[in-house]
């Protein structure tokens, strides 16, 4: 992997500016407020790539949520491709029974994690159970996942930063962008 000190040196493209993902995060957090009005609900954040759109997206509610976090791998696949094989490795730490969920997710791609993710929440029994993406992926989707609230749809690019990464590095970038071609090419 032949990586920069600096990892803006390290971007092709920007893809999708800071502004414009402040503008959907406000966006998407007055509709979740309006559509769970009064109702009981919990955030549920899928570590790590999450991690900055919930810190931004639960202020962007002015309704009282709930937050609690999971984190899953998908393993067997590569750095780049998810193989669909989930494991739980930090499970939620508070009981969802009875409250309304919503499931507040990076990117969906092949859709496989998040399939996974979806049976296994419905199985503890939540009101409701809703999903929300900042960014889907549709070309590369092997299962039909029900997306609530999207942020922005992209072409079928591996894309870096604000929580998403290659090799755990880009995810503290404000924007989501595009890697220069070289830093794939070397060793890893
Ligand atoms: P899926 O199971 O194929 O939908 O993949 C979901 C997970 O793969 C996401 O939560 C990300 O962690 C990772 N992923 C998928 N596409 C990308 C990408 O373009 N950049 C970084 N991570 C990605």
């Amino acid at each position: 992997m032949n990586r920069s000190p600096d990892l803006v040196d390290d971007i092709a493209e920007v893809l999708i500016p800071e502004d414009e993902i402040q503008a959907k995060v406000a966006e998407l957090g007055a509709r979740v407020s309006a559509d769970f009005a009064g109702l009981e609900l919990t955030l549920v954040s899928v570590l790590k790539g999450s991690l900055p759109f919930m810190a931004d997206l639960m202020r962007a509610i002015t309704i009282p949520v709930q937050i609690d976090l999971m984190e899953v791998s998908s393993y067997g696949g590569t750095a780049t491709e998810s193989s669909g094989l989930v494991r739980i490795l930090k499970d939620l730490s508070s009981s969802i029974d009875g409250r309304h969920v919503l499931i507040v997710e990076d990117i969906i791609d092949t859709g496989l994690t998040l399939n996974y993710l979806v049976r296994y929440l419905r199985g503890k029994n939540p009101a409701s159970l809703r999903i929300c993406t900042l960014l889907d992926k549709p070309a590369r989707r092997l299962v039909e996942i029900p997306i609530d609230y999207l942020g922005f749809e992209i072409p079928d690019q591996f894309v870096i930063g604000y929580g998403l990464d290659y090799g755990e590095r880009y995810r503290n970038l404000r924007f989501v962008g595009v890697l220069r071609p070289e830093v794939y090419a070397g060793p890893e």
